[in-house]
């Protein structure tokens, strides 16, 4: 009854933000990442008949509170759909997520544990029944379960039984990178779920956000499909923006950027001025993703560690789904 699974994270060129239901996890819009194979989980779960709760080892370090609750939780599911309410395991992951990379490694972390488990189990779960699994886990984690890019699709159901991720196209179909500049920020962090309920109660921009999201989607599968690097550059760029623009208009108001955020953007800006290709996208923090494209790799990454208050720029390509070990 053990197993061990690999799974990276992503990050989302169409962003996932708000969600109809908070319990289920069922987001308010479709989102489309690309997986990436520099940043990954590596979890091990052993189910055994003695133990009378769950321990979790992560980075070989025992976790507890919070963290170790959410896990537990998941497990929890896991067990309930096995029929076997009571049978705990032991947990051992290694996050090769740098946490100041501004990657969430929820992400490659639940879809890891969702896949492990599963497979500890012997339970036959197709990609699909466990990236709606990993769902609950954590939201953007259910698109980690496929490599290169991958739509989470939303679903339509009260009971989350169509919304699950699916891949658009596998990651040897283009080698687009992804730069992660890593900022020195001690900004307090409002998590990607406060932030969002907060915008979806009362930011009067977040409907607008949403009607905008079927136009990206269409515009960026088209640009994928036909390795348009400008044209799925420009709408994950703008994406990005619309989303950050809906946490302006929230009460209180509040915003993930700060001056450096805001320096390696124009940065980005210079670098197409001067004829380099490279868009930027960000998540629920400071730091900032550039893309670009393999021939431009020297120049976007010195350029970019050249702006001040930049700490480190952290190269990716795209990467594979889940895999056992
Ligand atoms: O799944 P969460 O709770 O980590 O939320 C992710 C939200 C964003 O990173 C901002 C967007 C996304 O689609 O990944």
């Amino acid at each position: 009854m053990k197993a061990t699974a690999k799974a990276h994270t992503n990050i989302a060129l169409i962003k996932y933000w708000g969600k109809r239901n908070e319990s289920l996890i069922l987001p308010m819009n479709n989102s489309l990442s690309l997986t990436l194979d520099g940043f990954y989980t590596t979890t091990s779960v052993e189910f055994r008949e003695h133990l009378l709760e769950d321990h979790f080892l992560l980075n070989d370090h025992v976790v507890a509170g919070d963290e170790y609750y959410r896990v537990t939780r998941f497990l929890d599911l896991i067990r309930d759909f096995s029929s076997k309410p009571n049978l705990y395991a032991e947990v051992n992951s290694i996050n090769k997520v740098p946490t100041a990379a501004g990657f969430a490694s929820s992400a490659s972390g639940f879809a890891a544990l969702a896949a492990a488990a599963t497979k500890a189990l012997d339970l036959s779960v197709s990609n699909q029944e466990l990236s709606r699994l990993t769902r609950q886990g954590s939201g953007s984690a259910c698109r980690s379960i496929y490599g290169g890019f991958v739509e989470w699709e939303q679903g339509k159901q009260d009971d989350g039984s169509d919304s699950h991720a699916v891949q658009v196209a596998p990651a040897n179909h283009w080698d687009v990178r992804v730069a992660a500049v890593v900022l020195s920020s001690k900004m307090k962090k409002v998590s990607s779920r406060d932030g969002m309920k907060r915008t979806v109660d009362t930011s009067p921009f977040y409907t607008s956000w949403v009607e905008t999201i079927p136009n990206d989607l269409d515009q960026i599968k088209q640009g994928i499909t036909d390795r348009d690097f400008e044209k799925v550059g420009r709408i994950a760029e703008s994406n990005c923006l619309k989303m950050h623009a809906t946490t302006l208009g929230a009460e209180p108001p509040f915003t993930y950027w700060h001056d450096t955020t805001l320096a390696v953007m124009h940065m980005v800006r210079d670098l197409r001025a001067s004829g380099v290709p490279a868009y930027f996208t960000i998540d629920a923090g400071p730091n900032v993703k550039v893309l670009y494209l393999p021939e431009n790799e020297e120049t976007v990454q010195n350029t970019l560690r050249d702006v001040p208050g930049v700490t480190d720029v952290i190269l990716s390509r795209s990467g594979q789904g889940v895999t056992y070990i």
